[in-house]
């Protein structure tokens, strides 16, 4: 038996060790659903907060909910460290580390390719590696095989891929929040660098995950799942640019997208918004417009996409701005709470919020600006923003107390109706406040 037909066997009988790497948002949720496969898991994390979570007990994933965090920190199948050694140790690995964008919005693979070399250097006969950071087509082939094999040569091995080891590509599709689905429910798509890689990949995935779909290569794995981002970002810009101009026609653009999806084929409803958030959709696209710049190609939907999403903050805030001062506010002295800081509903994800951004145009304006997030207490320093603001309580004393109330985050534990009584003018961008349209009148604008 060659190394690589013992690991087929321990994916057939669940003695596989199966390492994944990054225990964020993508990488958790897959450790846990591979785990309750049946197979041992060992999590690598650079962060040791994350590590000492789980001795903790201290689940920092909230959506992912309690019992699951549980359930893994207190089995003797789950294991987590951040020892990359111990990646000897993994037949299978799983790399699900971020895939940012530099400032210049160019793609950032250090992560991508700092795993690789850690992967390298652990690196045996035997093993299949798989990424699953979403990146752009060719990025497997090249930069992350190519970091894994110049760092196991400098560790003086000779192993091959294909024939010592496997390297396969599967995008995540995980949606966090979405109670509809979950990392064992949404089918995977899994693309080797060779046949024998798409196979064993797709075995090992079929421990924790319902449906696997092979395709014909990593590349075409890679692309797919940036097609599906770019018809996102496409189709949201879209509408926002229809909210744009149907909104100086007085047109509500929400029953204009709900009426056109009675279409029972053909069309399929995105809604408008304050802008892009997460991780994935204000920045994959751009991972592919970098590729096709370097073959000389134009990625044209995809700019345009960008540029009008992007310019959303900026029109909510005009728009806000306008109907302040037809209230004889002026913004150097107006008061403004923006509701939801996270970029979605009943999640605590705030990565690349538009809230963000709202609140630093008010404020370039003079206005004052607070936010209002269950789910975030306080704002912290990052990358972009540092606000240091804290969550203001709504109450209808302090929602009374702002002369506008911006919503930018439909979360459902925000009490609609006592903003319906008590604002004194909110600026609706997600659609929350239809039921109580009538009775507010004038004091509810959209944006
Ligand atoms: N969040 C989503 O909904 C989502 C959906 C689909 C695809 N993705 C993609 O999945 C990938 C991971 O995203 P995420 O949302 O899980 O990110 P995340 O920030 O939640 O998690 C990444 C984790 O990796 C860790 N990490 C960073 N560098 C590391 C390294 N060198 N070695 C080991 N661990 C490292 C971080 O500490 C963090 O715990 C990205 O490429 C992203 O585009 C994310």
């Amino acid at each position: 038996m060659t190394p690589l037909d013992q690991l087929e066997q321990k994916i057939t009988d669940r003695s596989v060790v199966v390492g994944v790497v990054g225990l964020g948002y993508v990488g958790l949720p897959l450790a846990s659903a591979i785990h309750a496969g049946g197979a041992r898991v060992l999590g690598f994390d650079v962060d040791p907060s994350k590590i000492t979570a789980f001795a903790d007990g201290r689940n920092y994933l909230k959506h992912l909910g309690d019992d699951m965090f549980t359930e893994l920190a207190q089995s003797d199948r789950f294991d987590v460290t951040t020892d990359f050694a111990r990646l000897a140790e993994a037949d299978a690995i799983i790399v699900c580390v971020p895939t940012p964008l530099r400032e210049d919005r160019t793609p950032d693979l250090s992560y991508v390719t700092q795993t690789a070399g850690a992967i390298g250097k652990a690196l045996r006969a035997g093993q299949l590696v798989v990424l699953e950071s979403t990146t752009y087509p060719g990025t497997t082939r090249r930069e992350f095989l190519g970091a894994i094999v110049e760092s196991s040569r400098a560790s003086g091995q000779e192993l091959q891929p294909g024939e010592d080891f496997l390297v396969a590509f599967s995008p995540e599709r995980e949606d966090p929040g979405r109670k509809s689905h979950a990392t064992a429910t949404i089918p995977k798509l899994v693309g080797g660098l060779d046949d024998r890689a798409t196979n064993v990949a797709c075995d090992l995935y079929r421990i924790g995950v319902r449906e696997v779909i092979p395709v014909s290569s990593a590349e075409v794995a890679e692309a797919a799942k940036i097609l599906e981002n770019v018809y996102r970002a496409v189709n949201i810009a879209l509408v926002n640019e229809m909210k744009v101009i149907l909104s100086d026609m007085d047109i509500d653009v929400f029953e204009v997208v709900r009426a056109a999806a009675t279409k029972p084929f053909g069309f399929e409803p995105f809604y408008p918004g304050p802008g892009l958030g997460g991780h994935c959709i204000p920045i994959d696209p751009y991972y592919l417009a970098h590729r096709a710049k370097e073959i000389g190609r134009e990625a044209r939907f995809i700019e345009l996409a960008g540029e009008i999403n992007h310019a959303m903050p900026a029109y909510v805030v005009e728009k806000t701005i306008g109907a302040l001062k037809e209230r004889q506010v002026e913004p150097a002295s107006a008061r403004v709470l923006v509701l939801g800081l996270a970029y979605k509903p009943d999640i605590d994800d705030v990565r690349e919020s538009p809230s963000f951004e709202l609140i630093e145009l008010l404020r370039e304006h003079g206005v004052h600006a607070d936010y209002s997030d269950p789910y975030i207490k306080a704002t912290w320093k990052m990358r972009r923003y540092n606000l240091g603001l804290t969550s203001v309580e709504l109450t209808p004393e302090s929602v009374a107390g702002y002369d506008a109330v911006i919503i930018s985050t439909n979360h459902t534990a925000f009490d609609y109706e006592m903003l319906a009584q008590h604002a004194k003018l909110v600026v609706d961008t997600r659609d929350a406040m239809r039921i109580y349209e009538k009775q507010m009148g004038g004091r509810l604008i959209r944006a």
